[in-house]
C-alpha cells in the first residue's frame, strides 16, 4: 500500500512488528513510531500516527479493554521518532553517495585499466644485452653497480623470479623480487608502471625483469645495498590477488591449522625458507664432519621386520602377507656395517608412532645415526663432543647461514667444551633439591624415566648442553651395555640442549653374545628375527657403540624454533600427513 493513500498509521509498541510484511494498519500495526516514520512520512499530507501498548498499556478504571485504545502518539514520542528518522535519512543519504562513489572509482578503475592495456612497453634493442643473474649475485666480475642517479653505468641484467614485496607509488613501483637465492630490489617507472600487467600486479606473480644494477642512493636500504632499474618487464605467471591472496591464505596470525595445511605457501616466506637452508647446511656440515673423522655413509632400509626403540611406538604396515614396519633407527643394520666397512653413519628418516602430540615429536624425522667400532664409552662421549661442536663451526662459518641463524636465534653461541657431563643419578639428585617432581607428582626416584618436562626443565634451568650419561637398564633399550662398575647402570647418554631438551640418544652395545641373549629374554623378545643381529656377536665381536641424533632437534634448538614441526619441509605428527 502506497504511504500517500494511508492517512492513519497504527502502531502498537508490544505486538506490532517492524517488518517489510507489514503494513501499519489496524490489524497489521507497526511496534516503533521511528520505523512507521521511515514508511510513512510526517510530511505526508494530513498523515495521523496512532498509538497503543495492547498488553502493557496503562488499564483505566479497572477496564482492561482501555489499553486496546488507539491514542494519537504523544509530542515527545513524536519529537524522538522524528529525530531518530532524521539520522536514518542521513545515514542512507551518506550509504548511498558512498555506494555511488564507489561505483565510480570502480567505473573510472576500469577505464584506466582499459587504458593501460594499450600501454605496450617494447625492449630497446639499441641496450647492451642483458646478462642473466641469480639474484644473490655479488661478483663485481659479473655485475657492477652503477652511481644512484645513473651518471656511471652498472650492469645491464635480466633477473627471473616471484614477487615478495610491492609498494606501488605515484609513478614507480618497488619490487621485492626473490627466487630462492636471494632478494633484489627493483624499480619500475615511466611507462613500465602504466602497463596494465604493473597496475595488476601481485604478490607471488612470476616475472622476467630487465634492467640496470645501481647502488641504492645513500641512507636508503636495500639487499645487498643495490638495486635494478627496470627498463623492460614480462610477466611469466600472475599470482591470485584479492581474497586469494597469498597474505590471506597465510596471514601472519592465522591459526597453527591453517598454516600446516598452507605449509606449501607458508614454506615461500622468509623464516621458514631460512631454516630450511641452515637444514641443507647442517646436513652438509654432519657429512663433511663424518668425512673428515673418516666415517662411510650407508643408507639401511627403513621397511624391517624388528624393532630397536621397543613396540609401542612402531608403524606395523602389511609387506606380502607379512608383519613388518616402518624403521625406528637404523642402529642395528649400521652395527653389522662396522666389521667391513669400519665407523659408519646414515642419514635417514625414522618413523615413531607417537601417540601425544609434543612439540618435539614426529612422526617422521630426519636421523642422523653413527656407528663406531672399538670404543670405549668415553670415547663415544669425546666423538660426540667433537661432532657437534664442529657441525656448528661449519655452519657459523658460512656468513649466510650464521646470519640466518642470528636472525632467528640471536642468543645463539656455541656452547663452551668441554660438555657438561651429568650421570643420571646425579640428575635424579638435582630433581629432588629442585622440587621438580616426576610424573606421579612425587619426588624423583633412582629407576624413574625422566619424563620431558622435568628434563626440559633442568636442561633450561642449568642453560648449557649436558650429556646426561649412566641410566638403569630398566628404562633404556635392550641392546646396552652394561656399566662394568655399576651393573645398575648402562653405558648410556642423552644429549641435552635448552629449549628442546634431548637431541641425542646414544649408548655402547652389549658385545657379548649370551648377555645379549638374556636382554631379549628380559624384555619378552623373541630373538629369532634378530639371528642377524646377534650373529655380530658370534662372529668377532667388539666393544662398539654409537648414537642418534634428530635433525629437526638440533635445528629447533639451533634456529630458536618453538616447535620440531617447522624444522622439516611437511611435518607429520599425529593426525598429519598433508599436504
Ligand atoms: O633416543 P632414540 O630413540 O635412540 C635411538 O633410536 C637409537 N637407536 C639411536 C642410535 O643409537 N643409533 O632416538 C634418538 C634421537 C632422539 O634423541 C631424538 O633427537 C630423535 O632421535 N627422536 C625424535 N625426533 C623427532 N620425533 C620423534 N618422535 C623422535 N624420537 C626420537
Amino acid at each position: 500500500m502506497a504511504a500517500s493513500e494511508q492517512k492513519v498509521v497504527y502502531i502498537d509498541e508490544d505486538v506490532g512488528k517492524d517488518e517489510p510484511s507489514v503494513a501499519g494498519t489496524e490489524e497489521a500495526p507497526y511496534k516503533t513510531l521511528a520505523y512507521a516514520f521511515q514508511h510513512h512520512p510526517p510530511t505526508t499530507p494530513g498523515i495521523q500516527y496512532l498509538t497503543r501498548k495492547s498488553q502493557t498499556g496503562p488499564v483505566e478504571d479497572g477496564n482492561e479493554a482501555s489499553r486496546l485504545e488507539w491514542k494519537p502518539a504523544t509530542k515527545s514520542a513524536m519529537k524522538k521518532a522524528n529525530s531518530l528518522w532524521e539520522q536514518a535519512k542521513k545515514k542512507a543519504a551518506k550509504a548511498e553517495q558512498l555506494a555511488l562513489r564507489e561505483k565510480e572509482e570502480a567505473e573510472k578503475r576500469r577505464q584506466v585499466l582499459e587504458e593501460a592495456k594499450k600501454v605496450v612497453i617494447k625492449e630497446d634493442p639499441s641496450l647492451p644485452k642483458p646478462v642473466r643473474i641469480r639474484l644473490d649475485e655479488t661478483n663485481p666480475n659479473i655485475v657492477q653497480l652503477g652511481s644512484p642517479d645513473g651518471s656511471k653505468k652498472g650492469t645491464r641484467v635480466r633477473v627471473l623470479g616471484r614477487v615478495h614485496r610491492l609498494r606501488p607509488q605515484k609513478d614507480v613501483i618497488f619490487i621485492t623480487l626473490y627466487d630462492g637465492y636471494g632478494y633484489l630490489q627493483c624499480i619500475l617507472t615511466g611507462d613500465l608502471t602504466r602497463t596494465y600487467d604493473a597496475m595488476t600486479l601481485t604478490l607471488e606473480t612470476s616475472m622476467a625483469i630487465h634492467g640496470e644494477m645501481r647502488e641504492v642512493p645513500p641512507k636508503q636500504h636495500a639487499p645487498n645495498n643495490r638495486e635494478l632499474h627496470a627498463d623492460y618487464f614480462t610477466i611469466i605467471g600472475k599470482a591470485a590477488g584479492d581474497k586469494e591472496a597469498i597474505t590471506n591464505r597465510v596471514a601472519p596470525d592465522a591459526e597453527p591449522h591453517v598454516l600446516l595445511d598452507n605449509r606449501h605457501l607458508v614454506l615461500r616466506g622468509e623464516t621458514a625458507s631460512a631454516v630450511m637452508k641452515v637444514r641443507a647446511a647442517a646436513l652438509r656440515a654432519f657429512r663433511k664432519t663424518f668425512e673428515e673423522n673418516r666415517l662411510l655413509e650407508v643408507t639401511p632400509p627403513a621397511m624391517v621386520q624388528t624393532q630397536v626403540e621397543g613396540g609401542a611406538t612402531l608403524f606395523q604396515f602389511d609387506y606380502y602377507g607379512e608383519p613388518a614396519y616402518l624403521t625406528q633407527s637404523s642402529q642395528l643394520y649400521l652395527e653389522t656395517c662396522l666389521p667391513s666397512l669400519g665407523d659408519v653413519f646414515c642419514i635417514c628418516p625414522s618413523f615413531r608412532a607417537e601417540k601425544s602430540l609434543t612439540r618435539r615429536h614426529l612422526s617422521e624425522y630426519t636421523h642422523i645415526e653413527a656407528e663406531l667400532d672399538f670404543i670405549t664409552f668415553e670415547d663415544l662421549l669425546d666423538h660426540l663432543e667433537t661432532v657437534i661442536s664442529r657441525v656448528i663451526e661449519l655452519l657459523l662459518e658460512d656468513p649466510q647461514i650464521a646470519k640466518f641463524i642470528h636472525d632467528m636465534n640471536p642468543d645463539f653461541k656455541p656452547p663452551a667444551r668441554p660438555f657438561k657431563r651429568m650421570r643420571y643419578a646425579e640428575a635424579i639428585e638435582w630433581l629432588r633439591e629442585h622440587d621438580i617432581p616426576n610424573e606421579e607428582g612425587k619426588p624423583h626416584e633412582f629407576g624413574d624415566d625422566i619424563a620431558e618436562a622435568a628434563e626440559r626443565k633442568m636442561t633450561d634451568t642449568i642453560n648449557q648442553p649436558i650429556f646426561l650419561t649412566h641410566f638403569p637398564a630398566e628404562i633404556k633399550a635392550f641392546y646396552m651395555k652394561k656399566d662394568a662398575s655399576d651393573p645398575r647402570v648402562t653405558e648410556s647418554v642423552d644429549v641435552l640442549m635448552p629449549g628442546v631438551g634431548e637431541i641425542v640418544g646414544g649408548s655402547c652395545r652389549i658385545d657379548d653374545y649370551d648377555e645379549l641373549i638374556a636382554a631379549y629374554q628380559r624384555e619378552n623378545m623373541d630373538p629369532s628375527p634378530y639371528y642377524w643381529y646377534t650373529d655380530q656377536r658370534k662372529y668377532g665381536t667388539s666393544p662398539h657403540g654409537g648414537y642418534g641424533l634428530g635433525l629437526e632437534r638440533f635445528l629447533a634448538w639451533i634456529c630458536g624454533r618453538y616447535t620440531i614441526r617447522e624444522c622439516c619441509l611437511y611435518p607429520r605428527f599425529t593426525g598429519r600427513c598433508t599436504p
